[in-house]
């Protein structure tokens, strides 16, 4: 095949459009104009074609020739992703910026893996041995957290012909060199993958494993699976980058890959300063050696943000066929809405509702739906999974906007975040009445092997007393706290006590930044017990005022600050039960064992 070169008819903001290659494929790549701008092909029709182009079309002129490649827009595959920056082309941003300064140059071309950097190989196969789709056949220590595991890419397969001796190569030498039909294949390090085609795995795995980020308001109530998806949405500032940026901190995944999409520059920055400081709970190494960062920020073109989404996407399915977990963050998938919304425009698609094409509920779940937990192609056995998280920032916190509505189609878990909650500085600011989760009931299993058999009775009675709560506040209002009936009353305290001592979770450093499931769940079980417990001394007329002075009632709504930890939180269940065992002798009343009632329930 000879050059397919063609030229530019007319320049559309980031969408270009040309003429003159007769067989152009859709999502072939190609360099426009002269100074070779990446581009991919998003439209064929009879007398044109059109780029959304992934740099600054400043400048460009028509007649200026087009390229056309052959190939998919493809992310590039192996040891040198973790720790490292890309924008959403995948180009490494410190590299560029030690090529032309600070500013990302158009047409420059930097590969994405490190050409020159050797890696210690150690083979896993020898020769003569059959080798299939995803089979490992040898092991680099790509961080000291993570070993990286070479695969057989996806397509291929043979007999092993040659296998290099343990040593160190960069990612484009030959380690393996596979026989099939007749035909030599060599294989190295780096592998390339399209990105807009989901990596294919050997089977679907139930979610029903949590994934734990070590805020109770999520782990507890609204919990997202090992391998699910889950949005949340929420009006500006009301904390949806924070959320995202501790659970890439803290959530007991091994592999985080973070896409920062349309977001401010300096957010992404302030992470990157804050990522190398933090260290994995488990092996004590800085956590940005388990990291990737894909940044399109509001300052870079809307093409590159559009595709960030599938680079991302990408890395995270080949770390997950090594057999890890990964949790990818995409923060914000409206930001990316609007990037698709703006191309489709320029291409003069329909739109539907507010500005939005017909297409964008696919493109929602195609994102969401490459998540899942699997059991990865090839030998040894491998499970891995990817768990998607994306922030969606519905204009005016009003969640009837066409983003919102389609992704909680998609999506497993909401946690919905609250303008009310987040200007009272109750964070995280998830509204416990409008969120939820469709994981609960299945990942509840995990936690009553795990952690205690009677853990969902807590978890269920404490939302049902939340709900009842509300409903409560809502006539106290207006009638007045002191005019409800004892029992109510009660409610509005505990509820109080979980909304202070549970729900609220600070995410600055300290004791509760990463609260573990058996200190979530003896908090939970404590305030549930006092409930219960308070609540049979109210039926046998006791006041509720009498337990409203007890100090341990401050203490519940602090103790999870307690250096001591699980230990402090076990030693005030004693004082609380004990206490009210008094209260109860005190007016000559027993008190039975058997848990109170909610009322309303
Ligand atoms: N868990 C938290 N604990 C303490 N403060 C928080 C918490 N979450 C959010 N905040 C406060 O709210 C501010 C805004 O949070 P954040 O930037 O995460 O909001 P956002 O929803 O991402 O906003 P935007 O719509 O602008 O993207 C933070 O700077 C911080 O002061
Ligand atoms: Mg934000």
């Amino acid at each position: 095949m000879g050059e397919r070169k063609g030229f530019i008819v007319r320049i559309s903001g980031p969408v270009v459009f040309a003429k003159g290659v007769e067989d152009i494929k859709l999502g072939e790549v190609v360099y426009v104009g002269e100074e070779g701008l990446l581009g991919e092909v998003v439209r064929v029709s009879r007398d044109y074609f059109a780029i959304q182009v992934y740099e600054d079309t400043s400048g460009l002129r028509p007649k200026e020739p087009v390229t056309a490649t052959g190939k998919l827009l493809v992310a590039e595959l192996g040891p040198g992703l973790l720790g490292r920056v890309f924008d959403g082309v995948q180009r490494p941003l410190e590299d560029i910026a030690a090529l032309v300064g600070p500013f990302v140059r158009r047409g420059v071309k930097v590969p994405s893996l490190p050409r020159n950097k050797r890696w210690h190989f150690k083979p896993t196969v020898s020769r003569g041995e059959k080798l299939g789709p995803g089979d490992v056949i040898g092991v680099v220590q790509e961080t000291p957290l993570i070993e990286h595991r070479v695969m057989v890419p996806p397509n291929l397969s043979g007999t092993v012909k040659e296998v290099a001796p343990e040593g160190d190569y960069t990612v484009e030498e030959p380690v393996v060199v596979l026989e099939s039909n007749g035909t030599e294949i060599p294989l190295c390090m780096k592998q390339e993958w399209p990105v807009r085609q989901p990596r294919p795995y050997r089977e679907r795995l139930p979610s029903d494993v949590p994934l734990l980020v070590g805020q109770r308001v999520l782990d507890t109530f609204f919990p997202v699976a090992k391998g699910g998806a889950g949005a949340i949405p929420g009006g500006f500032g009301t904390g949806k980058t924070v959320t995202l940026h501790k659970i890439s901190m803290y959530s007991l995944s091994q592999i985080v890959v973070y896409i920062g999409c349309g977001e401010r520059g300096n957010e992404i920055a302030e992470m990157l300063k804050e990522f190398p400081a933090l260290k994995d709970p488990k092996t004590g190494r800085p956590i940005i050696e388990r990291s990737i960062v894909i940044a399109n920020t509001s300052n870079m073109p809307v093409s590159a943000r559009e595709a960030s989404i599938y680079m991302g996407i990408t890395i995270a399915e080949y770390y997950r066929d090594q057999g890890y977990d990964v949790t990818l963050i995409a923060d914000s998938t409206s930001r990316w809405a609007e990037a698709v919304r703006e191309i489709a425009g320029r291409l003069g698609e329909l739109p539907v509702e507010r500005g939005y094409p017909a297409y964008l509920p696919d493109k929602i779940a195609e994102f969401y739906e490459r998540g899942g937990r699997v059991k990865a192609l090839g030998r040894p056995e491998r499970e891995g999974s990817v768990t998607v998280l994306g922030a969606v920032s519905p204009p005016g916190g009003d969640f009837n906007e066409p983003v919102t509505i389609h992704t909680l189609r998609f999506v497993g878990t909401m946690w919905a975040l609250d303008t009310d909650l987040a200007y009272r500085r109750h964070f995280p600011a998830v509204n416990w009445l409008r969120s939820f989760s469709q994981y609960a009931d299945i990942v509840e299993r995990w936690w009553v092997r795990n952690v205690a058999p009677d853990f969902p009775q807590y978890r269920r009675k404490a939302l049902r007393l939340l709900t009842v709560a509300s409903e409560i506040e809502a006539i106290a209002s207006v009638v007045g706290e002191s005019a409800l009936p004892d029992d109510q009353r009660l409610i509005l305290l505990a509820s109080e006590i979980i909304k202070e001592g549970f729900l609220r979770q600070t995410a600055l450093e300290g004791e509760d930044v990463f609260c573990k499931p058996e200190k979530q769940y003896w908090l939970l079980k404590m305030m549930i017990d006092f409930y219960d417990k308070a609540y049979e001394l109210i039926k046998k007329r006791v006041s509720v005022e009498e337990i409203m002075r007890l100090p341990e009632i401050y203490e519940m709504m602090q103790v999870k600050e307690d250096e001591r930890g699980l230990e402090a939180v076990k030693e005030l269940y004693g004082r609380v039960m004990a206490r009210l065992e008094e209260i109860a002798k005190r007016h000559g009343v027993t008190l039975e064992s058997k848990a109170g009632v909610i009322a309303g329930a």
